[in-house]
């Protein structure tokens, strides 16, 4: 078997043999046009009528198998738009392999068939040229990453798809154990405790392209089952472990799309990322940060923001510039009601012109008005949009107002990658749900050196050398250095309140072995789907996973998950209450 070949006008001459499906069959004065489609994109094919073949050509349909012979010439009608489009096969041969039925959509780039229906025939859906080549990118960034790591000495390690439950955090799927009546196995949420114990075992460098299942409710870039790219390493600190990851990054971006990242990435502190883009993964594509002005309203009498200042509350603001003419009332509106599913109370705004107007120049001061024109630096023209309230909800739905307002604008150049390590995050967060405090990442997730003692008593300011990297917004992937000492392990667990019937239970054998001389040791996961996603330069994980789950965790093409027969039930000792 020899490497695909991509012809054209070079070839003009060549006798070849093409095997493929019909994309499209057309009888144009007699002579029949067959547009062929296979691995290596499309190439026409012509049957004149004296061809012995003439009326099979002629019978053919879409996405029929065939193989044709014949040699290549150059075309009369060129088609700037496909690879061969400078030339054609002139057909001595045509076979017909075997037929199609009628297909549910036709097969192109720009279908407009419902999603549901091409992930029914999700068979059909991949053999479209812009899902293909997703796959192609896909295969060319799995090949780089154990390239990039076999050339520093890591090892690939897989580890077991039937586990114990990892504290991940997201809800986990059950798989009942038959030898076992009433057991369960865990499908891993990610490698994390077998990753870590392979460090215990002396691995010192180890990587995996693994499976992870997360039972949590789907957006456009997660699914509950997806791929990670997980390392991990011993004797390194936060920074070797940065190091690695971004160098991954940069020798993917390279090898599959031939961009240079420049190194170091730039890193951002938790704090200042949502304080600045009010989100852990900033979109730096574009500007339109987030401003503080509570100050400008220190002494106001406007009652809404003086209540707000009074509660503890913050003022803040982006300026979007040059905008003011470009948003009418109705279209501010419609951003209030986009803030309001952040639960922001509401949406303030103003616009710099000759005169200042908008929905609180009548209720704020002069002073006021110019203090913000200070701060902000307006121009004219510029549009100022205010939320005030509790830091978190205002942070949070400025942040998300800001990308939309980046993507309505068209501010967001193709084929702009910004890249960045958010670091410095908090260990712990508040869970309103369970009333205490919550692993920010997971429980093993080493604390600052200088944090260690506010581990109990001073929670809310307690940050660990945890990392995540940030490429367009998007969390592509992230990691830590890990716990271990035992020391500090301990008060970790007396830190979540966990007690040690629940350590012993959730992760006994773990908490031991990193008794047995555990190394210092830390790692990372990128999202395999996510990075794909970015590569492809599309915003949606389901394009670049072959057989990818709907919304609601289905799979349209096998119709799962499905009911089982009884007997099944009965092996594994389960009744489903119905
Ligand atoms: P984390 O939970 O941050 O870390 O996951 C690492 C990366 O995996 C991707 N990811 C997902 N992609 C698609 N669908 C999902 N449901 C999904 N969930 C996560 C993201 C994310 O950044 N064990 C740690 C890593 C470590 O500490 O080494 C972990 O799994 O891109």
């Amino acid at each position: 078997m020899e490497k695909y070949k991509y012809y054209n006008i070079n070839n003009v001459g060549e006798e070849v043999i093409i095997n493929g499906w019909v994309s499209k069959v057309r009888n144009l004065g007699g002579l029949v046009f067959i547009d062929i489609r296979n691995r290596t994109g499309i190439i026409q094919a012509v049957v004149r009528p004296d061809n012995k073949c003439y009326d099979i050509a002629n019978s053919l349909g879409n996405e029929y198998v065939i193989r044709v012979s014949g040699i290549i010439v150059e075309r009369e009608n060129k088609n700037k738009n496909i690879l061969s489009g400078d030339i054609e096969i002139d057909v001595n041969k045509l076979e017909l392999i075997n037929k199609s039925k009628d297909i549910p959509f036709v097969i192109s780039d720009d279908t407009n068939a419902l999603e549901d229906t091409r992930l029914k025939y999700r068979f059909l859906d991949l053999r479209r040229e812009i899902l293909k080549n997703n796959f192609i990118i896909r295969d060319k960034i799995t090949y780089a990453t154990r390239k990039f790591f076999h050339d520093l000495d890591f090892i690939e390690v897989e580890t077991p798809v039937l586990c114990k439950s990892t504290p991940e955090g997201a809800r986990d799927y059950l798989v009942p154990s038959r030898v076992n009546k009433g057991k369960f196995y865990a499908l891993p949420q990610s490698p994390q405790i077998y990753k870590q114990l392979l460090m215990v075992s002396g691995f010192e460098r180890y990587f995996q392209i693994a499976k992870c299942f997360r039972d949590e409710d789907l957006r456009a870039d997660r699914q509950p089952e997806f791929t990670q790219i997980d390392v991990e390493m011993s004797f390194v600190n936060e920074e070797d472990v940065m190091d690695v990851g971004e160098r991954l990054v940069a020798s993917i971006f390279k090898e599959v799309k031939g961009i240079d990242i420049k190194l170091p990435l730039m890193k951002m502190k938790y704090d200042d990322a949502m304080d600045k883009y009010g989100s852990d993964k900033p979109d730096l594509r574009f500007g339109m940060e987030i401003n503080d002005i509570t100050s400008c309203f220190k002494n106001t009498s406007f009652t809404l923001f003086k209540n707000v200042i009074d509660d503890g509350g913050i003022i803040n603001a982006i300026v979007v510039r040059d905008a003011s003419s470009k948003y009418s009332r109705k279209e501010l509106d419609k951003l209030t009601d986009f803030v309001k599913t952040y639960k922001a109370s509401g949406l303030a705004y103003l616009k710099y012109n000759d005169e200042v107007t908008g929905s609180i120049a009548k209720v704020v001061s002069d002073d006021e008005i110019n203090d913000i024109k200070k701060i902000l630096n307006i121009n004219s023209n510029d549009l100022v949009l205010i939320i005030s309230g509790k830091k978190d909800i205002v942070k949070v739905s400025l942040g998300a107002l800001r990308c939309k307002l980046a993507r309505d604008l068209g501010l967001i150049k193709p084929g702009d990658y910004k890249l960045l390590w958010v670091v410095d995050f908090p260990s712990f967060e508040w869970s309103e749900e369970e009333n205490r405090y919550v692993s920010c990442h997971h429980p093993f997730t080493m604390p600052k050196d200088s944090d260690v003692e506010k581990l109990i008593n001073d929670k809310a300011n307690c940050y660990s050398k945890a990392y995540d990297i940030v490429i367009n917004g998007y969390e592509a992937g992230g990691g830590s250095i890990r716990i271990h000492d035992e020391k500090v392990q301990e008060t970790m667990f007396k830190a979540l309140e966990l007690s040690d019937k629940d350590i012993e239970e959730k992760f006994g054998f773990f908490v031991d072995a990193l008794k047995y001389g555990c190394p210092p040791h830390g790692g990372f996961a990128m999202g395999l789907d996510r990075l794909t996603m970015l590569l492809c330069g599309s915003e949606n994980i389901r394009d670049v996973i072959a057989f990818p789950k709907t919304a609601s965790a289905t799979d349209l093409m096998c119709d799962c998950p499905s009911f089982v027969d009884d007997k099944q039930l009965n092996d594994l000792g389960l009744k489903i209450n119905k």
